[in-house]
């Protein structure tokens, strides 16, 4: 158990900034997930803070102990953590016992003390008597319990998981998310779960931060980055988010009046007077007789028992909404629509949340 605390950590390759001033506070025990698309940057902020890579500027604090920074740098098996891969590592010539065991070595266990730190992180992990295995004898969910019970098996006081899921089936993911949980609710172990996959991030985390392009955009618990989104990156990469140009004309009270194809709707938000955004879910649009939006489908699908419609907004150019709907729609089908949610953002990046961004204790 130890809590995190990250300030304007910054780590370039060549003209690339893979990780661009990145602040957040965790408290000892929560379950943080990172979320973004591919190549933004998550495996590189988990390598930094695991102490596998060096930050060009910075510093990490691991249980209110800098390990990287200004003041000097301390090794990664001087961090007190655990780390679990997509690709398992596991040696594929040692036992299930053995890999665990090394994953032991220089901790200045007894026999004893090993044999029984092994046995009790398989019995964690659901491979209790599997000990003897190697891993091509094992499935691909085995092996990242197997991998699971190595970093447990160190006691580690933060854990770091990158895309441990991300070579197993939608059934298996699914278990060994409700695991994760369970061994997270079980140890009080502080876990960094890297994930490119919101579903999972939102399934498994009580807090999720977002990243895009080596910079985070916001941290905040899954509700509030699907409700409330900080900026238009995350509006549109979280729920399959939409975002309207429209002009705000006043905002009073967590809500702004907004015009929109020349009528003026009230919305919840934040922004100031001038030009925004208006971010629309499936679900803020629904049709109505005399709704005050109107837009024609562009394309529909069958899906989960109702119709996924895409349409375009008549006055919006190319501008692009989603809706459901419980019967087919005819294609070119003009919809009147009235507005159920939604969410105003300002439309110059003035949004960035302040940093650092904390969970609460
Ligand atoms: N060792 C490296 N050398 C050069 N570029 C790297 C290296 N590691 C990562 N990068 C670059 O840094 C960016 C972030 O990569 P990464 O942290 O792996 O992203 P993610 O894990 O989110 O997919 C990418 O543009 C990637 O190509
Ligand atoms: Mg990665």
């Amino acid at each position: 158990m130890a809590r995190l605390d990250l300030q304007s950590l910054t780590r370039s390759f060549g003209p690339t900034r893979a990780v661009d001033a990145v602040s957040f506070s965790v408290p000892s025990g929560a379950f943080l997930a990172l979320l973004g698309p591919s190549g933004c940057g998550k495996t590189t902020l988990l390598r930094l803070i695991a102490g596998l890579e060096q930050p060009d500027g910075g510093r990490i604090d691991i249980g209110g102990h800098q390990v990287a920074g200004p003041g000097g740098f301390v090794p990664p098996e001087a961090r007190g953590l655990g780390m679990v891969f997509q690709s398992y590592a596991l040696w594929p010539h040692m036992t299930v016992a053995g890999n665990i065991r090394f994953g032991l070595r220089l901790r200045g266990l007894s026999r004893a003390q090993e044999a029984a730190r092994i046995a009790d992180s398989l019995s964690m992990v659901g491979l209790a008597g599997l000990d003897q295995r190697r891993p091509h004898e094992l499935s691909g969910g085995q092996r990242q319990r197997v991998a699971l019970a190595r970093s447990l098996a160190t006691r580690p006081a933060l854990l770091l998981l990158d895309e441990p899921l991300a070579n197993l089936d939608a059934h298996l993911r699914g278990v060994m998310l409700a695991e994760f949980r369970r061994l997270h609710a079980a140890l009080g172990t502080t876990f960094v779960f890297v994930t490119h996959d919101q579903d999972e991030a939102m399934a498994v985390a009580s807090h999720v931060g977002v990243m895009n392009a080596g910079r985070l955009e916001q941290l905040a618990a899954p509700e509030t980055l699907y409700r409330q989104p900080a900026t238009p990156m995350v509006a549109r990469f979280v729920g399959g988010g939409r975002t309207v140009p429209v002009d705000v004309l006043d905002a009073s009270g967590g809500a702004c009046r907004i015009s929109l194809q020349g009528r003026v709707l009230t919305v919840p938000g934040a922004a100031p007077r001038g030009p925004g955004w208006l971010c629309l879910r499936p679900r803020d649009l629904s049709p109505a007789p005399d709704g005050p939006i109107l837009a024609r489908v562009v394309d529909s699908q069958f899906r989960a028992g109702a119709w996924a419609v895409s349409a375009l907004l008549d006055a919006g150019g190319e501008t692009l909404v989603d809706l459901t709907l419980p019967h087919a729609p005819q294609r070119e089908e003009a919809l009147a629509l009235r507005l159920t949610g939604g969410w105003v953002l300002p439309r110059d990046g003035l949004a960035i949340a302040p940093r650092p961004e904390s969970i609460p204790a």
